[in-house]
């Protein structure tokens, strides 16, 4: 390998350190700033997670009540912002509008390039986290032709995403109890996950001195694979491609057979090979909203049936492939209404708090380099070049 170790996929390679979030994959441990996923998702709500993940400690009420406040005094979107949408085709992905529109943020506030002031930095994270669900809920609202909702300042952070992506004029949309908490937990357990793709993204673009707004606008990007982010949205397509039942056992075949490139959408995880404990967590939560809602649905029949295959098979234990974080949310948000093509778009509103406290901690390490991975070179060397003419 030369000069340089490879390692493709960075499977044995730390990019750097961090105090933000920990890991023990084996295990199943995840904390963020030292505290357990589960406490966090049963004690606490996403506001203060998001407190906790950018300033290192839980907020005492005082602080929590000043950052919820923030947060709600600047949920509204410019109103160029919102012309933005009238340039997509209806039936654009909200994904591809996500990433245009907050990318196009860096257009609005001038004063939050200037990424070297702490202040400025910890203004434009306020300012991402948020408009974040209010964007959101704009691509959603021009994608089915309604008018936009402007945000509501007396509800909390999920309830008042709630009311933006299901209010119309003519009726105000009653966010239930069961809705709001499980939103909120969604939020919670989507967080943050250290150097994950698109984090390690949004890294590798902060380290150059990009702005906040083009940072978040690249793990936007990176997120959307169906490797990635991509997976809640592709496992509801999985689950009406299986339809029924009776096909569970059909494709949970053709997932392990090698000569075919299916997998199960929502099934493995590169860094848990136990249990994904976010997983446990949105398990419960899943099967109590659709209990709570009453919601039938054949196709949460079929994911409860390839839940109890994949849990119960040689292949999948021997492989350590479980249900992972977004097998779950995919059957909540679907539970709750939600599209399938908004699931991507849930999964980088939450992980948004997440990218942008790794950017800043980023901004405040010493010695701070820009990310520039080397290579090896496989390709030809000290070729002689023939003039075109003569080819
Ligand atoms: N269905 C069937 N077989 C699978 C699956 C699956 N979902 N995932 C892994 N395998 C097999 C794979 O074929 C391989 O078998 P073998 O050893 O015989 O070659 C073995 O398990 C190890 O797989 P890998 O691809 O080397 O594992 P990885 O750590 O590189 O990949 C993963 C992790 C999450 C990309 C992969 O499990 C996957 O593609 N899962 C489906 C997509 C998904 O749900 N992604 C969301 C991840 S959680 C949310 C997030 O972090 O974004």
């Amino acid at each position: 390998a030369g000069y340089f170790t490879y390692d493709p996929g960075f499977l044995a390679t730390a990019s750097c350190e961090s105090a933000i979030t920990y890991i023990d994959g084996g295990n199943g441990v995840l904390q963020h700033r030292g505290y357990p996923i589960a406490s966090l998702a049963n004690e606490a709500d996403f506001l203060e997670v998001c407190y906790l993940l950018l300033n290192g400690k839980a907020p005492t009420k005082a602080e929590y009540d000043e950052f919820k406040s923030i947060i709600t005094n600047h949920t509204m979107v410019h109103e160029k912002l919102a012309h933005f949408f009238q340039g997509f085709l209806p039936d654009a992905h909200p994904m591809a509008m996500l990433c245009g529109v907050v990318g196009a943020l860096s257009s609005f506030y001038h004063s939050d390039l200037d990424i070297d002031d702490p202040a400025q930095r910890m203004r434009s994270a306020h300012r991402l986290i948020a408009k974040m669900p209010t964007i959101a809920a704009m691509a959603y609202k021009y994608s089915i032709g309604q008018p936009f909702v402007y945000p509501r300042n007396d509800l909390s952070y999920a309830e008042n995403f709630l009311h933006m992506m299901f209010s119309v004029p003519a009726e105000e949309y009653k966010v239930s109890d069961v809705a709001a908490r499980a939103m909120d937990r969604i939020f919670t357990l989507h967080a943050d996950h250290e150097q994950n793709a698109s984090t390690s993204t949004v890294r590798l673009a902060g380290s150059s001195g990009a702005n906040p707004y083009a940072c978040i606008a690249a793990g936007v990007a990176s997120l959307w694979g169906p490797a990635h982010g991509g997976a809640n949205e592709a496992c509801l397509n999985m689950l009406e491609e299986i339809g029924d039942v009776t096909r569970v056992d059909e494709f949970v075949k053709k997932a392990k057979d090698k000569s075919d490139p299916f997998r199960l959408m929502g099934f493995g995880h590169r860094v848990y090979k136990n249990f994904d404990p976010r997983a446990t967590v949105m398990r419960e939560t899943c099967h109590e909203v659709l209990e709570e809602l009453g919601v039938t649905d054949p196709l949460l029949d079929v994911a409860m049936a390839l839940e109890k295959v994949a849990l119960e098979d040689p292949y999948f234990i021997e492989k350590k492939l479980y249900p992972n974080v977004d097998f779950y949310s995919g059957i909540i948000l679907k539970a709750l209404g939600i599209p399938t093509s908004m699931f991507t778009v849930i999964f980088a509103m939450s992980r948004t708090v997440g990218w942008i406290s790794h950017w800043d901690e980023m901004l405040t390490q010493p010695g701070q380099k820009i990310g520039r991975p080397r290579q090896l070179y496989t390709g030809e060397i000290d070729r002689e070049f023939t003039p075109l003419k003569n080819r």
